[in-house]
């Protein structure tokens, strides 16, 4: 069924550039979102990459130890040595006391392997010259707060909301699919976006509804990908992947279309254009080691 609404390949090309900017900007949002939920999530229990216990560390946390012997087992492992941090563990484990913490030599391996990074000046991190602070990650671990939870739930939803409106409105002027799959494509990402979140809320009090996390997660990326797909290809490539059922045609005419293009920017004149460009640009790197050298030499002498 043809859709009342103009159709994306039928589009001005502004809106079209418009659109497709809009596309793939946020695309390489979504990339650059995965990216930090590996680096953050991914290594809650030390080892790269995301799985089911990543999640439960993350929100409902782990019981039967503190932040600080998560950490020192996933993000925190490289800063100090085995032995170092098996004695801080240890220390942890038995109460954390404070009597104990200079009698054991902890308040050095901290001073000497954590304070460089934690410390007053940096304003995210907690301090360690303060033992209170200390003391509070050596506690046992019940994953994230609830401020924490509200904070970045609101920021989600109020975001991550306005990311589909956008992406479904344009995916919405296709042509390509029925008015049921578009109704189901548009509306999918909002039911995982709130059972997405909702599932952050039940994992902090039980384990189990971590899964919910992953398949809402799942489930939001790939009806981002298929409305992505669609609104990219019926602009750009209708003609291509719409038209006719011939696969064979269709490819040859994509790669013709690929070559005419080639041909018509490999000329000479663009060539030794290219070639100038590249022989100025290596000139002007040559250059900037060259007086790079000259700069490190007469800092040397100086010293
Ligand atoms: C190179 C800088 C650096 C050093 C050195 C360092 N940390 Fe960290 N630490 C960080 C950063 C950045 C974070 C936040 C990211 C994360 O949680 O992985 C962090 C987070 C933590 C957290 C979690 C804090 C929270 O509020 O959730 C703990 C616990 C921790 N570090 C312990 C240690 C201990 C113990 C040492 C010393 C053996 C240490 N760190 C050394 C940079 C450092």
């Amino acid at each position: 069924m043809r859709s009342s609404i103009a159709n994306l390949k039928d589009l001005n090309s502004p809106v079209k550039v418009l659109f497709t900017g809009y596309l793939c900007t946020v695309g390489i949002g979504y990339f650059f979102a995965l990216i930090q939920v590996l680096f953050t999530h991914g290594m809650a229990d030390g080892k790269f990459g995301l799985s089911v216990d990543d999640i439960v560390y993350s929100y409902y946390g782990n019981r039967s130890g503190s932040v600080m012997e998560t950490k020192l087992n996933g993000s925190m492992k490289e800063n100090a040595t085995d032995q170092q941090r098996f004695n801080i563990i240890q220390w942890v484990r038995e109460g954390a006391d404070i009597k104990t913490y200079k009698a054991h030599g902890i308040n050095k391996i901290i001073e000497e392997r954590c304070v460089m990074c934690h410390n007053k000046g940096s304003s995210s991190l907690p301090d360690f010259s303060d033992f209170e602070q200390l003391k509070e990650l050596a506690k046992q671990d019940s994953g994230a707060t609830f401020g924490s939870l509200t904070r970045v739930s609101h920021i989600h939803l109020f975001g991550i909301s306005f990311i589909f409106m956008f992406v479904g409105i344009i995916f919405n002027f296709s042509e390509s699919t029925s008015i049921l799959s578009k109704s189901v494509v548009v509306g999918m990402p909002y039911v995982f976006l709130i059972s997405d979140i909702l599932s952050w809320w039940l994992t902090k009090f039980h384990p189990m509804f971590a899964w919910i996390v992953i398949i809402a997660g799942m489930g939001m990326a790939i009806s981002f990908m298929f409305m992505w797909a669609t609104a990219i290809l019926e602009m750009w490539m209708y003609h291509f992947v719409y038209i006719g059922t011939d696969r064979a045609m269709q490819i040859k005419k994509c790669k013709d279309a690929v070559l005419a293009v080639y041909f018509s920017i490999n000329n000479e004149k663009n060539r030794s254009f290219v070639k100038s460009v590249f022989f100025t640009v290596k000139r002007m790197i040559l250059l900037a080691i060259e007086s790079l050298m000259k700069f490190i030499d007469t800092a040397k002498k100086e010293k």
